[in-house]
C-alpha cells in the first residue's frame, strides 16, 4: 500500500511508506465487537450538564442539539451528589429521563463515573480520604480532585458509585461507552503524601525490590545514614532538612503515578464486566505528567484528551504576569504535540472528550477566540489523529466555580460567538465521514517523551532553569519545523517504525532501554541524544561509567565534563554538514570527546572554545548523534531537520510560518491537512494536484488559505 509524509506531498515525491504509517489496527475495526459502537459511528458531541440544568429545559436542548448536528453527549462525570444523595441510597431516576431525552432525539451518551468530586455527606463521614499536600497539610472539601488514590474507603465508594450506574446502565439504549472520573491527578496538588500512601508506597516497594538489601543498595540509603531496616520506617518525600534520597523520590512519583493508574482499573473491570458493549476511557490533558500515560490508557478503549489552546494562552500570560508577548507559534506547537501524544500512546485514533468553545477560564476569561479559531482547533486535532471531539461545553453555568468557562450556548440561552462555526466545523466533519477520521497518521519520526526523566528532572532538575517539558517542546518544536510527521513515544517503545528518533534531556536511561537505542541504530536507524545521555540508571543512581554512560558504545564519544552555564552564552560552530550560522548554548553544555564519531559542531567560546559540541558516529547501518550543548531554537531547527534529511525522513521544505501540513492514510487513500494558524491569508505551492474534500473542486498549483484557513485535500 502506498502512503504519504508531508515532504513527498509537498515535493511531489511518492514513496512507499511501509510498515511507518499502516500498522496501527482502527480502533473502529479493533472495538467494533467488544464496544458495540457501529464502524460509522462518529463521536462528535458536547460535554452537557443535565444535573445542573432545570428538568423543563432537557427536551429543548436534546432538541437543540439535534439539530445542531451531535451524535453523542458525555454527562454525569460530576453527579456524584445527585445520583447518590446519601450512602448506598442510589437515584437515577433524573439521569434516566435525562438519557431518554437524548436518545430519543438520537443522542448517544457517555456517562461518567463520578469519583473526580465526592459530595459532603461523603467528607463528613470519612474524613480520611482526603489527600495530602507535598507540605504534608490535608486539602479540604469545597474544590474538586481532592481525594487520595490509594485510600481503601475512597476506593471502595468510588467503586460502589461505578457498579450502581453500570448496573443500571448497562442495557439502557442510547449509552454507548464510559468516561472514567475526570482528569486524574489534574489539580495544583496533584499528588498524596497520606499514611495509607505511604502504606501503599512500602508494599509497592515490598513487591519491586523483594528484599530491603536490595532496597537499601538501589537507593544508596548508606548516604546520611538512612539505611533501612524494616519495609515500615520507609518515609514519603515530605518536607525534611534537605532533600530526599532521589532513588526514592523518584519511585515515590513512580508509585503516585502507580496508585491512580490503579484507582482507575479498578472502576474499569467493574464496567468491562458489566457493560461488556460499552467502550471506556478516561479523559486527560496528556502533557501533564503526574500518570505515566502509558499505564493510564493501557487497558482502555482508546485515548481521549481535553484540548482548550485558548485557556493555554491565558496560562502563559499569568506566568509572564501580563509581560510579553504569548507566541502563537509555541502554543501551536505545543498543542500539536498534545495530540502526538495521544495518538502514539496506543498508535491508533484519539478522542477529544472537551474541546475548547468559547471564552474559557475559572476567575478568569481568556481571550474570546478569533473568527475562525475554533474550527481551526478542530481540524489541528483531527489532523493530528482525533477520531472525534467534544466540545465544552453545551451551555454555560450561571452558578459555581466555571461560571466564566463559556459554552455554545451564554448564561441566557442565546448562541455564542462560536456556535456557528462549530456547527459548521460538525457539519464538514460529518462529510468527511469514519473513513477519514478513523485514517492512520503518517510518521517516520519520533520524539521520546519520558516520564522518568521528567520527573527525575523534576526531583533534580541540575540547572535552576532546566525543566524537562521545556526541552521535550522546543525539540519537538524543533523538528515540526520541517513539517515530518512525528509519534511522541517512550524509550520502551518499539523503535523499529521510525527512522529517526530524537531524545531530548534523556537523564535516566535503564540497560534495557540502552539496548533498544543499540539495536535501533545497528539496524540502520538515526537516534539523536540530547546533553545529559544516560546520566542516571532507573535507581536515579548516576552510573559509575565515563557519560554517556550504557550507550557510549554506540554514540562514539565520552562526555569530558558537563557545565551548566549561568552567564554567557557561548557559541557554537557548525561544520560543512550542519552549514549554518554559528548557534547559541543556553543554560548548559556538554563537552565531547570522540571515541570514532565525527565532530558536527564545536564551542567558540568559554573555557571549552575548540571542543567537540555534536557529533555523529556511524554504528552498525545507523547513526547516532550526540547534541552536547542546549542550543538556541534555530540551530536545533536547522541541525534536526538536516539529520532527520539525511535519515530519510525530510527534504528541506519552505512553508510560510504558521503553516501546519499532516498527512492520514487509509486503503490507499492519502489526505493532506493544511491549517492556516495566522490570521492572515496565505498561500502555499501545492506541487501534488488534489481534490478539496469539502468542496469537491480539484486544487494544483498553490493554495490559498485565509486567515485561520484550513483545507482538507485527497490525494491519489
Ligand atoms: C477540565 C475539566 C472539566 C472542566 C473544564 C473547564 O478540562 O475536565 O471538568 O473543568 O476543564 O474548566
Ligand atoms: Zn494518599
Amino acid at each position: 500500500m502506498g502512503g504519504i509524509s508531508r515532504r513527498h506531498f509537498l515535493n511531489g515525491t511518492l514513496v512507499a511508506i511501509g510498515a511507518a504509517g499502516l500498522r496501527h489496527p482502527l480502533w473502529a475495526l479493533a472495538k467494533t465487537n467488544l464496544a458495540g459502537v457501529a464502524p460509522e459511528q462518529l463521536l462528535l458531541g458536547v460535554d452537557y450538564y443535565p444535573d445542573q440544568t432545570p428538568e423543563t429545559l432537557w427536551e429543548e436542548d436534546a432538541r437543540m442539539m439535534a439539530d445542531f448536528g451531535i451524535t453523542n453527549v458525555r454527562i454525569a462525570e460530576f453527579a456524584w451528589g445527585l445520583m447518590e444523595p446519601s450512602e448506598a441510597k442510589f437515584d437515577f431516576g433524573w439521569l434516566r429521563r435525562s438519557v431518554d431525552i437524548l436518545h430519543k432525539h438520537n443522542i448517544g451518551v457517555i456517562l461518567g463515573t463520578p469519583s473526580a468530586a465526592p459530595p459532603p455527606w461523603l467528607t463528613a463521614k470519612y474524613p480520611d480520604v482526603v489527600e495530602v499536600n507535598a507540605q504534608g497539610e490535608p486539602l479540604h472539601p469545597g474544590g474538586r480532585r481532592f481525594t487520595c488514590p490509594t485510600n481503601k474507603t475512597y476506593r471502595r465508594l468510588s467503586n460502589a458509585i461505578a457498579t450502581e450506574m453500570a448496573r443500571t446502565f448497562a442495557d439502557t439504549p442510547g449509552i454507548i461507552g464510559w468516561q472514567i472520573d475526570n482528569e486524574l491527578t489534574l489539580s495544583p496538588s496533584p499528588r498524596c503524601y497520606c499514611n495509607f500512601c505511604r502504606a501503599g508506597f512500602q508494599e509497592w516497594l515490598r513487591a519491586k525490590y523483594g528484599s530491603l538489601e536490595n532496597l537499601n543498595q538501589k537507593w544508596g540509603t548508606v548516604f546520611w545514614s538512612q539505611t533501612y531496616t524494616d519495609f515500615a520506617q520507609i518515609p514519603v518525600p515530605l518536607p525534611s532538612g534537605g532533600d530526599p534520597n532521589p532513588g526514592l523520590a523518584l519511585d515515590y512519583d513512580r508509585y503516585q503515578s502507580f496508585a491512580n493508574v490503579s484507582f482507575q482499573n479498578e472502576q474499569l473491570d467493574i464496567l468491562r464486566k458489566t457493560c461488556p458493549r460499552h467502550f471506556v476511557t478516561t479523559n486527560n490533558v496528556g502533557l501533564v505528567d503526574y500518570i505515566d500515560m502509558h499505564d493510564l490508557y493501557e487497558k482502555l478503549d482508546f485515548v481521549s484528551f481535553d484540548n482548550y489552546p485558548g485557556f493555554f494562552e491565558m496560562l502563559l500570560h499569568e506566568q509572564a504576569k501580563g509581560g510579553g508577548p504569548i507566541s502563537w507559534d509555541y502554543i501551536t506547537s505545543t498543542i500539536a504535540m498534545g495530540h502526538d501524544l495521544g495518538r502514539s500512546l496506543q498508535r491508533k485514533p484519539f478522542m477529544i472528550m472537551e474541546e475548547q468553545s468559547g471564552k474559557a477560564g475559572q476567575r478568569t476569561f481568556s481571550p474570546q477566540p478569533e473568527k475562525g479559531q475554533l474550527r481551526l482547533w478542530t481540524y489541528q486535532a483531527v489532523a493530528h489523529g482525533a477520531m472525534g471531539l467534544n466540545y465544552f461545553r453545551w451551555d454555560t453555568a450561571t452558578f459555581g466555580a466555571e461560571q466564566y468557562w463559556h459554552g455554545l450556548l451564554n448564561h441566557d440561552r442565546s448562541k455564542s460567538p462560536g456556535f456557528e462555526e462549530i456547527r459548521q466545523a460538525l457539519k464538514e466533519l460529518k462529510a468527511l465521514g469514519p473513513e477519514v477520521l478513523r485514517s492512520q497518521y503518517a510518521s517516520e519520526a519520533a520524539v521520546v517523551y519520558d516520564y522518568d526523566c521528567g520527573w527525575a528532572a523534576q526531583i533534580q532538575p541540575a540547572h535552576p532553569s532546566l525543566n524537562y517539558m521545556a526541552q521535550v517542546t522546543s525539540w519537538y518544536t524543533a523538528l515540526s519545523a520541517g513539517h515530518t510527521g512525528i509519534d511522541v513515544i517512550v524509550p520502551g517503545a518499539d523503535l523499529a517504525p521510525y527512522k529517526i528518533v530524537v531524545a531530548p534531556l534523556p537523564y535516566v536511561l535503564s540497560e534495557a532501554q540502552a539496548e533498544r537505542i543499540r539495536n535501533f541504530v545497528r539496524n540502520g536507524g538515526t537516534f539523536v541524544g540530547g546533553f545529559r545521555l544516560g546520566a542516571k540508571n532507573e535507581f536515579s543512581q548516576i552510573v559509575r561509567t565515563p557519560l554517556p554512560g550504557p550507550i557510549r558504545d554506540v554514540m562514539g564519544v565520552t562526555v569530558e565534563d558537563y557545565v551548566p552555564i549561568y552567564s554567557g552564552k557561548p557559541g557554537v560552530k557548525f561544520s560543512a554538514a550542519l552549514a549554518g550560522p554559528d548557534g547559541e548554548c543556553g543554560i548548559w553544555a556538554d563537552i565531547l570527546q570522540t571515541s570514532g564519531a565525527e565532530v558536527l559542531a564545536t564551542y567558540t567560546s568559554g573555557g571549552h572554545a575548540g571542543k567537540p559540541a555534536v557529533t555523529r558516529n556511524s554504528f552498525g547501518k545507523g547513526k547516532a548523534i550526540y547534541i552536547g550543548p542546549d542550543l538556541d531554537g534555530a540551530s536545533l531547527a536547522r541541525v534536526l531537520r538536516n539529520l532527520a534529511t539525511s535519515a530519510g525522513v525530510q527534504a528541506p521544505v519552505e512553508l510560510p510560518s504558521g503553516i501546519e501540513v499532516t498527512v492520514r492514510q487509509a486503503g490507499g487513500k492519502r489526505w493532506v491537512f493544511v491549517l492556516n494558524h495566522k490570521p492572515e491569508t496565505q498561500t502555499i505551492p501545492l506541487p501534488h494536484p488534489g481534490t478539496d474534500l469539502l468542496t469537491g473542486q480539484s486544487r494544483s498549483g498553490s493554495l490559498e488559505l485565509r486567515g485561520y484557513g484550513v483545507q482538507v485535500l485527497q490525494i491519489g
